[in-house]
């Protein structure tokens, strides 16, 4: 496999527009672009784990963290982050810039104080960096989903110890 090494950084304002086309490019539809574009105007967005993937000026790669709450049967709220959506340049992919952009935000994400990640994803791939089924800690997603695709990983020791419930994601998630 070629590898391609990659710059990471926060996005800026400026690189709004550039991230709307990858997302479209990489999803082969709008909505996870809009979905993007939706969330940066909710106080769920965490600016600093919305990060692009350079390569010189260009963008090549995006991934979002946004905050999300997994509450269980008394009503009880627990913070925890979501990862989603995550983009590559279709004509880049597999070449490791997305594990990059994993790698590069689970540390951000650490450094920021957060505790989990919570991850809709490819079973195959994301434990590689630690995820498992979010079913360990009881914790389930808010519409059907297959087990070992919604994952979990601490982010900090017992950084899920006592959480467990439903997940609620911002409601922009509700339209893709
Ligand atoms: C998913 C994505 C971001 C991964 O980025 P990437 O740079 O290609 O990832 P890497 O090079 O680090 O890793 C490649 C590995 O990812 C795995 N993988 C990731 N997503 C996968 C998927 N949806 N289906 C199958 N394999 C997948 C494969 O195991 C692949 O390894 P392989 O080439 O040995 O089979 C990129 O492929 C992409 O933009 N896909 C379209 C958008 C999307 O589906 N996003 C994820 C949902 S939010």
């Amino acid at each position: 496999m070629i590898y391609i090494k990659v710059e990471i950084r926060q996005e800026i304002e400026i690189d709004y527009s550039e991230v709307y086309k990858l997302n479209k490019a990489a999803f082969g539809q709008e909505s996870e672009a809009k979905l993007v574009d939706l969330l940066r105007k909710n106080n769920a967005f965490i600016p600093g784990l919305s990060l692009v993937a350079t390569i010189g000026q260009k963008i090549v790669g995006h991934i979002l963290f946004t905050k999300i709450k997994i509450i269980d049967n008394n009503g009880n709220e627990s913070g925890s982050l979501a990862l989603a959506p995550m983009s590559v340049r279709p004509d880049m992919q597999r070449q490791g810039i997305g594990e990059q952009l994993i790698g590069f935000g689970l540390n951000k994400a650490i450094k920021l104080g957060h505790k989990s990640v919570i991850v809709l994803g490819h079973e195959h791939y994301y434990p590689k960096f630690g995820f498992v089924p979010a079913e360990k800690w009881k914790i389930n997603a808010p519409f059907d989903v297959s087990t070992n695709a919604f994952m979990g990983i601490e982010l900090a020791e017992d950084g899920l110890r006592n959480v467990t419930g439903t997940v609620q994601y911002p409601k922009e998630f509700e339209a893709v």
